[in-house]
């Protein structure tokens, strides 16, 4: 098993070009199954979970076709055609690796008037249930059944009709899969308190480039005019705010300056205002965010929120900046009941953080060192290798298929700027 080793201390200087967004491309494969033509995604990252994706589309009877690209190796174009569906099941092997895959449910039931998809179950950073998924589903018409760990869901007479949905609570995954469904609906359909993340509005755009009437996209009441059917399309898909946020704290932790190529400011606002809260300099350019630290890290409060607010997905990146900065900061997260997994593991590498309930007091440390440690999830896995890159004396982190499944050669990236990273594969 891999292991990524980081010894502290190196200034970062140079140029990171940052890939595209794994949480649009989870939900961009998907569509394919919507259209009997090609679909195309162009900037794709290299990643274990878009892999983990392209096989699961294969098993419902899609065709992939993978091609590198020029760019340094970085923005693969991948063409999937879903001409025919060959099985409407997505077995409990792809899904408990991969709980994006329960975004091929609404497609699958759009599409082919039935699917069967093993519930994801909980996982490491807390219990995270599909309820809303199928509610949503079933405002469209679709009977729903929970039999031996799968959803059983079936359009009757073959299709979905359009409806309203009213989330009661605000869900990325739920939203995407109600405008998968509503696309393919007979009628209007009427997505209420919906999800406004960056990746639903590039996910909008995708399927209006195949066909698809989507108003008041990137508002949180979306209205759907159902098609019969959607065509094929090539799309570029948008890129990572939250590699791209995590890169800015590596800047701010080891010091120096870094340009975030490619990097899109207008999705990462919340980021940017936390970041420039704690003293860090932001250049927002039109083809990228400069990143430049001009000494001590300043203290912050944050809460994370559904978009616009502060992203859930970058408060361990957060904490690891704060560890070292000077005086107490005050992170509350209100997502996820389980997402401070790494607070014991950065607290061996010298921080002070105590929980309490949804609330981590961040007392800020002079200094950091160097340990063995692992995270049970993506983020939480790169907020130790940040917090390596400023430790004193060297860091091991374990587990390195959580990295894998969200950051696209992350030693590479990171050593091409100055810091001492490598990977090393044990047994
Ligand atoms: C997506 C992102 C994840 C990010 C999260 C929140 C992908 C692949 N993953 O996850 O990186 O951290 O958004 O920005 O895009 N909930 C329910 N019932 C449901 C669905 C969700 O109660 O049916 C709850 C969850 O437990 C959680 C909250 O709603 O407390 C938000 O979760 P959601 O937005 O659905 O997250 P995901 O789509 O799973």
């Amino acid at each position: 098993m891999d292991s990524i080793i980081v010894r502290g201390g190196n200034r970062l200087s140079g140029t990171i070009q940052i890939s595209g967004a794994k949480n649009a491309v989870l939900t961009l494969m998907p569509c394919a199954l919507l259209t009997d033509e090609a679909l195309t995604l162009e900037n794709l990252p290299r990643l274990a979970d878009v892999d983990g994706f392209m096989h699961l589309l294969n098993q419902h009877g899609a065709s992939t076709m993978l091609r590198g690209a020029g760019n340094g190796g970085y923005g693969r174009v991948m063409t999937i055609q879903a001409e025919k569906i060959t099985s409407t099941v997505a077995p409990y092997d792809f899904v408990r690796k991969m709980r994006a895959s329960v975004l091929v449910l609404g497609p699958l039931v759009a599409r082919a008037g039935e699917a069967k998809v093993s519930m994801p179950g909980g996982c490491a950073i807390g219990n995270r249930p599909v309820d809303l998924h199928l509610k949503a589903l079933e405002a469209l018409g679709a009977r729903i059944e929970l039999s031996s760990g799968y959803v059983e869901a079936y359009a009757p007479d073959g299709g979905l009709t359009g409806g309203t949905i009213s989330f009661p609570l605000v869900s990325v995954g739920a939203t995407e899969n109600a405008l998968m469904a509503a696309v393919l609906a007979k009628g209007e359909t009427i997505i209420e308190n919906a999800a406004r993340e960056p990746e639903i509005v590039d996910l909008c755009n995708c399927l209006v480039a195949m066909g698809a009437e989507i108003e008041d996209i990137g508002s949180d009441r979306l209205v759907v005019h159902g098609k019969d059917r959607l065509h094929g399309a090539t799309y570029r898909v948008m890129p990572d705010r939250i590699e791209a946020g995590s890169y800015a704290c590596a800047a701010a932790i080891a010091g120096g300056e870094l340009f975030l190529s490619g990097a899109r400011a207008d999705d990462m606002h919340p980021t940017i205002a936390g970041l420039r809260e704690a003293g860090i300099e932001i250049d927002e350019r039109d083809d990228g965010i400069g990143v430049a630290t001009n000494g001590a890290i300043r203290p912050v409060t944050i809460s994370t929120a559904p978009f616009p607010g502060f992203p859930t997905d970058m408060q361990a990146q957060f904490m690891s900046m704060l560890a070292l900065a000077e005086g107490t900061s005050v992170l509350t997260e209100t997502i996820f009941e389980n997402r401070y997994m790494h607070v014991p593991e950065l607290s061996r590498m010298g921080a002070d953080v105590e929980v309490r309930g949804r609330t981590a007091v961040v007392k800020g440390v002079k200094e950091l060192t160097g340990a063995n440690v692992m995270a049970t999830d993506l983020r939480a896995s790169m907020s130790l290798v940040l917090a390596g890159l400023a430790a004193k004396g060297e860091t091991k982190v374990l587990r390195v298929y959580h990295l894998d499944r969200g950051y696209e050669r992350l030693e590479e990236k990171l050593s091409a700027v100055g810091a001492d990273i490598e990977r090393v594969s044990e047994g």
